[in-house]
């Protein structure tokens, strides 16, 4: 049995009167992919936002590497050390990158702050490379980049850190659909060679089925199904997982027709 990078244990975080993410908990195998899927407002980002540490869970436990990360990490050290461990690449990298800063400024601020008094050059060459980027994109600004481009770099600076997850939180629902290929390719190409594990929250069912090794599927703040995606897609135990699949124009999936196959549930 492998190691787990990741486990969450007994989650809880509510809003007001919305429980928001009601008894979550899941294991990320060192190197594996585990999705997370589920209607809109069924609780995936506010899950992501915990594991990452952007959100505190009213109760729970989250696990790297068999530690429990301290409830309260303060301190630049500590925030470091745990950016290392998880990072987050989110659906739109243009409201996470700075306009005025290039690509290569991007890499080298973040190989700065995580590895100083180190010469860089290299570093940021090997990352260009590993995301598809060539040396002529070092010097653009997000401005100049395509959505595609855009994501590659917000990858390779969550990479850069050498993290062992990364969160994806509809990492590719922005992109064209042949540009959502490419990254996925980018992202099963780049989890091979590093053995980074991956939580890819997806609304997506096909997505899923390309990019992951188990799922979880989540209605409503609870995990209603998980295990392997092979098995979970193939053979829907919870009717709600299968309202999903049954729901889905390849690719990707109506909302529409899950809004009205759920007031039949
Ligand atoms: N900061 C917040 N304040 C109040 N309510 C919140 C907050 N964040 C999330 N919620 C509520 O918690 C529930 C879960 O939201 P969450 O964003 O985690 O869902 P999601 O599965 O990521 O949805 P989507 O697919 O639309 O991204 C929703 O009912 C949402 O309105
Ligand atoms: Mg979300």
């Amino acid at each position: 049995m492998p190691e787990n990078v990741l486990e969450a244990v007994g989650l809880h975080r509510t809003y007001g009167s919305v429980r928001a993410v009601d008894d979550v908990s899941f294991a990320l195998p060192e190197g594996g992919s585990l999705g997370i899927v589920g209607e809109s407002g069924s609780g995936k980002t506010t899950t992501a936002r915990i594991v990452v540490g952007l959100e505190q869970a009213d109760a729970g436990e989250i696990l790297v590497r068999g530690q429990a990360r301290a409830a309260r990490q303060r301190g630049r050290a500590r925030r470091l050390a745990r950016a290392r461990e998880v990072q987050m690449v989110f659906q739109d990298p243009y409201l996470s990158l700075d306009p005025r800063t290039s690509v290569d400024q991007v890499l080298r601020e973040t190989l700065r702050l995580h590895f100083p008094g180190t010469d860089h050059d290299r570093r940021v060459r090997e990352l260009l490379d590993q995301v598809g980027l060539g040396t002529r994109a070092a010097d653009a600004r997000p401005r100049q980049l395509s959505g595609g481009q855009r994501q590659r770099v917000a990858i390779a600076r969550a990479l850069a850190v050498e993290p062992a997850v990364l969160v994806l939180d509809e990492a590719v629902a922005a992109l064209d659909v042949s540009v959502q290929a490419q990254i996925l390719n980018l992202l099963a190409d780049i989890r091979e060679e590093t053995r980074i594990g991956y939580l890819f929250i997806t609304h997506d069912l096909g997505v899923v089925r390309c990019v992951t090794d188990d799922v979880i599927v989540m209605r409503r703040g609870r995990v209603v199904e998980a295990g392997p995606t092979a098995e979970v897609l193939a053979a829907p135990r919870h009717p709600y997982t299968r309202l999903l699949l049954e729901s889905v124009p390849r690719p990707g999936w109506d909302p529409e027709a899950i809004a009205a196959a759920r007031r039949a549930l």
